[in-house]
């Protein structure tokens, strides 16, 4: 079995829906997740359905509490002529208090630049809302030796003006571009090597309190490989796409971030 380590970060499981789910499936997979994350005390938890979902995903949610909403993007403007987009307020109205930025596929397919994400995180905090900024390299990218260089000048970049006494509210997620939908995860020991180094960079920016920003994985966690990733010292949690559609498979990653117990050592 793995051994848990202790992490003074509270562990964040987030769950990316991306393009699944009408809002009548939307209450299904609500409340299935919700039956069986009603115990979690341990972690912070959240579901990141489409935006026509979230009004049903609130309903469904009413008073309860474990279970957090995010969307998948947002604009940095407040309202205006932007045909398509979805505003800050407009997301809090459906109780949402987390929002992903600069997801690789938004980066990839809606040109959701470095400078377009700093833009929004800005925002995203004026607006009360948690942003979960992502970052990862390509294969070729990789392969090219340049992970370093890449997921550094990501994060530099998308957090340019990033109110520094917020960094309570900032989490970051490390996203490999190779192992979304992919089936190939990151080893354990890539990944935290990685981490490592957006801790570094986070200290540079935000001094001591870089320490205590969340850093996420994301790409193909699945539940057999969360024990393994989620027990590396730098992971605080997990960004999960396709498996957050599966009650059983979200919680049982959910379970993988479940801080050790003074029992659970030998
Ligand atoms: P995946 O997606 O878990 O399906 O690889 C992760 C993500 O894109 O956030």
């Amino acid at each position: 079995m793995t051994k848990k380590k202790t992490n003074p970060r509270r562990p964040l499981v987030a769950g990316n829906w991306k393009m699944h789910r009408t809002a009548s499936d939307t209450r299904a997979l609500i409340q299935d997740i919700v039956k069986r994350v009603e115990r979690v005390a341990y972690a912070d938890l959240v579901v990141c359905p489409p935006f026509t979902s979230l009004p049903a995903a609130h309903e469904t949610l009413g008073r309860h509490s474990t279970l957090a909403l995010g969307a998948q993007t947002m604009h940095q403007a407040k309202e205006g002529a932007f045909t398509g987009e979805i505003s800050g307020p407009m997301l809090r109205e459906f109780g949402v208090r987390y929002v992903i930025l600069g997801h690789s596929e938004r980066r990839q397919f809606d040109n959701e630049t470095n400078e377009k994400v700093a833009a929004k995180a800005i925002a995203a905090i004026h607006y009360h809302l948690r942003p979960i900024v992502c970052v990862g390299e390509t294969l070729s990218q990789r392969e090219a030796n340049e992970t370093t260089a890449i997921v550094e000048s990501q994060l530099r970049e998308s957090l340019t003006g990033f109110p520094l006494d917020q960094h309570e509210e900032l989490v970051i997620a490390y996203e490999p571009v190779w192992a979304i939908g992919t089936g190939k995860v990151a080893t354990p020991a890539q990944a935290n090597e990685v981490h490592e180094r957006i801790r570094k960079i986070l200290i540079q920016i935000f001094g001591d309190h870089g320490t205590a920003i969340r850093i996420l994985y994301g790409g193909s966690v699945k539940p057999e490989n969360a024990p393994d990733l989620m027990a590396q010292p730098e992971i605080d949690g997990a960004l999960v796409g396709g498996a957050s559609l599966d009650a059983r498979a979200f919680f049982d990653i959910i379970e993988a971030v479940r801080p050790a117990r003074a029992s659970d050592h030998d």
